[in-house]
């Protein structure tokens, strides 16, 4: 197959609506999102729990069953490729090789009754062609590289035997096995302690560099966000509320949610470093606002934001919002975090 050409984006999203169907009625999980990846490059996804970051990386490899899903959109391609006609055979074909996935629970990927070695060889073996025996010698390499301490004689453990950063590290080098071209990480760190988060994080940064690869980085944290992203896209109640680059966002929010995640980042300066929280909570997904999906929980608010809902515009070129007053977000804060 053909690579596309370097400027045409690696993945493109246009409108992609995710419905689950339920006994309660229809829970819209992603409402016409629309984003763009570039070779390369990483863009971080963040919003809070229940936002639908994780629905929206399981739509894009195409993971969600349907029933109970529904997966709409105007473009979702890859290279070029339309991933909604994609059938099952392409699609497997596809995952692991061009595009991968490192879970939010590693033992979403790793199989408990199969030792560790063997699922790390699968894709060498699988998309790569690799033999048994240089198949075995990678992945003990890819286990060395992801920090696996004396990996040669732990490999043939199984996930069981392995503590939770260990496995994540194990589902990294599955992931980086086949050098997929994109990288889906959701929240590859939140179940970690935090020297590890940090070691993790690090790791992928590092083999990001070394192969190219691009990144789409899931977490509900704008200080992870903000050391690792070029691009930047936060989520709220299924929708895609703001995009940019990182550093247009953090001197610049143009939502007002956006500003309560950057006011929520603990200051080095303050005494206490305390994680304050955006009061209020996000919206029942099975009940679609009037308006702006934000307003209740929203400081600026006026009568106008319950009329109708809000449409995408343009604040600075590949800057959007969808807050009626962008200017309400004031640029309260400095790119202290980002290089
Ligand atoms: N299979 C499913 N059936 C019905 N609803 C679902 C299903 N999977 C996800 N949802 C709903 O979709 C919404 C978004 O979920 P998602 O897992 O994407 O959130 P998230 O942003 O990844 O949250 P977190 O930060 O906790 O991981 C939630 O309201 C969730 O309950
Ligand atoms: S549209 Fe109105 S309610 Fe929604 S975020 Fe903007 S100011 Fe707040
Ligand atoms: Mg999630």
């Amino acid at each position: 197959m053909n690579a596309a050409p370097p400027d045409i984006p690696l993945l493109v999203v246009e409108d992609l609506t995710v419905r689950f169907a339920a006994e309660s009625g229809s829970i819209v999980a992603n409402d016409r999102v629309s984003l763009a990846v570039r070779r390369g490059e990483t863009l971080g996804i963040v919003g809070e729990s229940g936002s639908g970051k994780s629905v929206l990386c399981r739509a894009i490899l195409r993971l969600l069953p349907s029933p109970p899903a529904t997966i709409t959109a105007t473009t979702l391609a890859f290279e070029g490729r339309d991933l909604l006609g994609l059938d099952e055979p392409s699609l497997c074909a596809m995952r692991g090789r061009d595009i991968a996935m490192v879970f939010q629970n590693p033992m979403t990927s790793l199989d408990p009754v199969q030792p560790i070695i063997s699922q790390v060889m699968e894709p060498l073996r699988l998309h790569r062609g690799f033999s048994r025996r240089a198949a075995r010698a990678a992945a003990i390499e890819l286990l060395d590289r992801v920090g696996i301490a004396s990996a040669s004689a732990r490999c043939d453990e199984y996930p069981h035997q392995w503590s939770g950063g260990m496995l994540q590290r194990a589902s990294i080098a599955m992931a980086m096995a086949a050098e997929p071209k994109l990288l889906l990480a959701d929240e590859p760190t939140t179940a970690l302690d935090v020297t590890i988060q940090d070691q993790i994080l690090a790791l992928l940064l590092d083999l990001q560099r070394e192969t190219g690869m691009a990144m789409v980085l899931v977490s509900h944290d704008m200080g992870v966000i903000a050391e690792s992203s070029d691009r930047l896209g936060v989520m709220y109640a299924g929708r895609l509320v703001e995009t940019g680059t990182t550093r247009e966002v953090f001197e610049g929010p143009a939502h007002p949610y956006s500003r309560g995640l950057l006011d929520s980042i603990p200051r080095a300066e303050e005494r206490v470093r305390r994680l304050r929280t955006i009061p209020g909570q996000p919206p029942d997904l099975s009940l679609r606002q009037p308006g702006c999906s934000f307003a209740p929980r929203c400081a600026v608010a006026s009568d106008d934001c319950s009329l109708g809902i809000p449409s995408p515009r343009a604040v600075a070129p590949g800057h959007t919002t969808l807050c009626r007053h962008p200017e309400r977000a004031a640029p309260m804060h400095r790119m202290e975090a980002v290089g």
